[in-house]
């Protein structure tokens, strides 16, 4: 890909104020239009802190970020669900679209439908608390989803759910971002998820993070994850990214190194 990227992170450092220690250092990354893109990297090395940067929810401390465009729509699955706990889910839904003016009906309905999406189209009516975890991280999804951003921040999305679920929320995520062209960032700790759904897997160091490496993956953009697993290409891939990470997980206070040494004794 060479067109001119939709955005450049360019010398990119952040310190939070009333810290030494800086979190990222010289980050420079460029991100195509439409592409989907894994962040991946120890626990605390500031992979939250870059999607923030990315959604002005902080400033950057050095260097820049440009967006080619300026009429982007965004949309931001935090880390966690971050549900409004009086309202129940399909209101919850609705919050973000009400946010950007879009009248009732029409509200009503996209809320619905990505409800659907994440299967959870009979439990529009509950509160928040009535969910588990997984459940809940899953409404957190529809309402990004239904904002149909052009640009998609998430942060560890599938963290909390069961294998069966993440699984099919990958495929469907997929589906829905290749479709409506959204650019998309995706932070996560799972190398596989990565692998099936990135063009890029982009690997950090721990704190202060730069960026260890980036990875073209060569699955082509519509994928059947099954293939993709068969594919020779995709376990040395694996193990090239875990190599990576292992001698920083040392350095970070982790649960990625768990995570990846039990992925590792299962594969
Ligand atoms: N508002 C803040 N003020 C000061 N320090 C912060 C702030 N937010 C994050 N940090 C610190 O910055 C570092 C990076 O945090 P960040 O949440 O970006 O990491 P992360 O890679 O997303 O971690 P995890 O994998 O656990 O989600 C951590 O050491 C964290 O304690
Ligand atoms: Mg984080």
């Amino acid at each position: 890909m060479t067109a001119e990227p939709l955005i450049r992170f360019r010398g990119v450092g952040k310190t939070y104020p009333k810290t030494d220690l800086p979190v990222l250092e010289d980050i420079n990354l460029e991100v195509q239009e439409g592409s989907l893109v894994a962040i991946i990297g120890p626990s605390g090395c500031g992979k939250s802190t870059l999607l923030n940067l990315l959604a002005g929810l902080t400033e950057v401390t050095s260097g820049s970020i440009e967006l080619a465009r300026a009429d982007l729509t965004s949309a931001y699955v935090f880390q966690g669900p971050r549900l409004l706990p009086w309202r129940k889910v399909q209101a919850n839904v609705e919050f973000s679209l009400e946010q950007i003016g879009i009248g009732a009906a029409e509200r009503r309905e996209r809320a619905r439908a990505a409800l659907e999406l994440v299967h959870l189209e009979e439990h529009g009516d509950k509160y928040p608390h009535q969910l588990s975890g997984g459940m809940q991280q899953r409404v957190a999804l529809a309402r990004g989803l239904a904002l149909e951003p052009t640009l998609l921040l998430m942060d560890e999305p599938f963290g909390a759910l069961d294998a069966l679920t993440r699984g099919y929320l990958q495929e469907e995520l997929l589906q829905i971002v290749r479709r409506n062209a959204t650019t998309t960032m995706l932070v996560t700790h799972d190398i596989d998820e990565a692998l099936l759904l990135a063009d890029q897997v982009v690997v950090m160091s721990s704190r202060p993070a730069r960026i260890r490496a980036v990875f073209d993956v060569p699955f082509g953009r519509e994928r059947d994850f099954d293939q993709t697993i068969a594919d020779p290409a995709f376990v040395p891939l694996r193990h090239e990214i875990r190599s990576l990470l292992r001698p920083e997980l040392a350095a970070s206070d982790s649960t990625i190194g768990a995570q990846i040494a039990s992925a590792e004794d299962s594969s």
